[in-house]
């Protein structure tokens, strides 16, 4: 009999979770979980708090608290209101966890001596006053379009046009309010996404009729308009470190630059969908199962794996990850 292995998409560690995000993607997972167990199907049900980002770092702040208690505390939260909403999870983990921060790294790893990531230099916006990268959305300023005086570094909301920091007239950070920023030039990593264009077109056409139309339909729409490589590690503190200092050559002999990528963590998206192994190795090594026999190789012929998520997600789920 065909063993399930069921996720459901991250929450973020930030904010307790309402009722939609319940209904969105835990509930129908929960669910589909009882109803295979009820067939006799040998279940696994996967969830966690999706914990990183700089989203994160400023709510833990905001809280008077360093991102690690923060996350900590708002885990078992979490953890304690699914318990009390009757979710069926086998385990809900922890994007921070020891297991998650190795598959990553090992993952990067791989994907970098396989010629699939490389190096860039990009040009961040670092503020003096709050002493960090400031990612786009948290540096405001005039839109140079409509006069707004409160546009986004990504986008003005009053225009719709999209922007660029360097584009805002008096551009200051949205954490501090402080105008002592400045352009900074920084290496980062980048997941050779279009390399795989091909193989994902594949992959997805042959999904038509098993997944949703409207799966299939969001995830071919990206691969039409032409898949772009993606920035996938972020100037902050609290993340998976990129550790590249045991990588070895790409196909290239090239070495990725140790130093240059010192300080730097995996972008939350990279890491977050990662975690539906992560978390799967944290149940394996809380209860003494087997992780593998899930996710890899002969061990995990027979599983079928079903994912829950919001509209929101989809091109993460059927892009990024596959990548
Ligand atoms: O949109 C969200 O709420 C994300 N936290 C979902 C992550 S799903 C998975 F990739 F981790
Ligand atoms: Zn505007």
């Amino acid at each position: 009999m065909t063993r399930i292995l069921i996720t459901s998409a991250l929450p973020y560690i930030n904010g307790i979770k309402h009722l939609g995000t319940l209904a969105g993607s835990m509930l129908p997972a929960d669910v589909f979980a009882r109803f295979k167990r009820a067939q006799g199907h040998e279940t696994l049900y996967i969830c966690a708090t999706d914990e990183h980002g700089t989203p994160t770092e400023l709510a833990a702040a905001e809280a008077g608290l360093d991102p690690a208690t923060f996350c900590r505390q708002q885990h078992d939260l979490q953890a304690d209101l699914g318990a009390r909403f009757g979710l069926s999870w086998d385990h809900f983990g922890r994007s921070s966890s020891p297991q998650n921060h190795e598959v990553t790294q090992t993952l990067a790893r791989q994907l970098w001596e396989g010629g699939f990531i490389e190096e860039k230099v990009t040009q961040q916006v670092y503020s003096n006053a709050d002493g960090r990268f400031l990612p786009d959305r948290y540096v405001i300023g005039t839109c140079p379009h409509c006069g707004y005086a409160a546009a986004r570094g990504d986008q003005c909301e009053n225009c719709t046009r999209v922007l660029d920091p360097a584009d805002l007239l008096s551009p200051r950070s949205a954490v501090s309010g402080s105008e002592d920023i400045e352009i900074r030039p920084s290496k980062h990593l980048f997941l050779r996404q279009s390399l795989f264009a091909e193989r994902l077109r594949a992959w997805i056409e042959d999904k038509k009729g098993s997944w949703p139309l409207l799966v299939t339909s969001i995830a071919l729409k990206w691969l039409d308009e032409g898949l772009q490589d993606r920035g996938i590690t972020r100037d902050l503190e609290w993340g998976v470190p990129v550790n590249a200092a045991d990588w070895g050559a790409n196909p290239d002999g090239l070495r990725p630059d140790v130093e240059g990528l010192k300080g730097k963590v995996f972008y939350v998206w990279f890491d977050a969908p990662i975690e539906y192994i992560g978390a799967t190795r944290e149940w394996a090594d809380a209860t003494g199962a087997d992780w593998e026999r899930w996710w890899r190789g002969e061990a995990a012929a027979d599983v079928t794996y079903v994912q829950f998520m919001g509209k929101d997600n989809v091109p993460f789920h059927t892009v990024g990850f596959p990548c």
